[in-house]
């Protein structure tokens, strides 16, 4: 991408943490910002923050796990701004939990915002990037996308989803010659945002039961807050989401698609690959809370 200047760009998770972050880095570039999130008051507030820097900012609360949501969210867009250039698909949940002790509503809750999020933003943007004379779509994803992280099943499931439809959507950019959207995919480390409490935004409908007293399903919820706070410890301690942002800002510039924030954690990554290529069984070198 050329420039950003007078671009539309749609923010998916812009009340919060990176989706904020790069809300305000595409106003710093110029960009005409519109943020959507689930969160009504934060989004407001984050309308405010991008408005303060001088350009149009449009706030849709935004629920992404529903294709209607994402759809009207499309629509204000091009009837407020008349198109669109960049999407990103940054809005996201994690939640843990052992395998053996999830419930089907963990797995539907994280993978209905973190996947489906995804594939209900690229369904109903692309027509339109397609359409632009320059655009760019870049969805949030994981180091989890990349690694399996023990404790976070149903999050390393939607973010490896996450990569594995940005990068078939990248080959079939490259080859066919009709198409020019730039695309990326963002496999942050750490970084210090609001999501150890994504709980937040959790509907009632995918609630868990309480757990039953039998032994393996009573200790679930000591596993589950013990596992939440070493998270959120590790968040206190992590990279600014401004850093993490000015990284994608650059990719669009330079047409990049990996945009690793912690490149650190691709020797877990090469480990990974290398045992693949010897069909060794997948050990990790990293000491992961589980
Ligand atoms: N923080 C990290 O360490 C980290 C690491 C790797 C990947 N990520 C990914 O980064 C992305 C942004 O998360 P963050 O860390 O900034 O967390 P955050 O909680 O600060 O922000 C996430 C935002 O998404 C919104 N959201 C939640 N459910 C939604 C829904 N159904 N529809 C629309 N919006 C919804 C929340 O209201 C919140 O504003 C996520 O995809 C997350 O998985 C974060």
């Amino acid at each position: 991408m050329e420039t950003m200047t007078e671009r539309v760009a749609v923010v998916t998770g812009a009340g919060s943490g990176i989706g904020k972050a790069l809300a305000v880095a595409f106003a710093n570039e110029g960009a005409k910002v519109v943020l959507a999130d689930v969160e009504e008051e934060a989004l407001e507030a984050a309308r405010l923050e991008v408005a303060a820097l001088g350009v149009p900012a449009l706030a849709v609360k935004t629920d992404v796990t529903n294709s209607d949501s994402v759809a009207a969210l499309c629509a204000m867009t091009l009837e407020t701004f008349g198109g669109v250039n960049i999407l990103c698909n940054n809005a996201g949940v994690g939640g843990g939990g052992l395998v053996k002790n999830l419930q089907l509503v963990d797995w539907k809750w994280v993978i209905d915002v973190s996947l489906w999020g995804v594939i209900h933003g690229l369904h109903h943007f692309l027509p339109h990037l397609i359409e632009a004379e320059e655009s760019h779509v870049m969805s949030t994803a994981s180091v989890a996308g990349l690694m399996a992280v023990p404790g976070l099943a149903p999050y390393n499931a939607a973010k490896f989803g996450v990569v594995a439809v940005m990068e078939t959507l990248h080959h079939e950019m490259a080859r066919d010659a009709e198409l020019d959207v730039g695309v990326s995919v963002l496999c942050p480390g750490v970084v210090k945002t609001n999501i150890a409490t994504a709980q937040r935004n959790r509907p009632t409908h995918l609630q868990r039961e309480r757990a039953k007293p039998v032994s393996e399903s009573a200790r679930a919820p000591d596993e589950a807050r013990l596992r939440n706070a070493a998270i959120a410890a590790a968040l206190e301690k992590g990279m600014a989401p401004s850093d993490v942002a000015s990284q994608v800002v650059d990719a669009m510039y330079q047409r990049r698609f990996w945009v690793l924030s912690h490149p650190e954690l691709l020797a877990e990554v090469e480990h990974r690959n290398q045992q693949l290529a010897n069909l060794e069984n997948p050990t990790l070198i990293s000491s992961f809370t589980d």
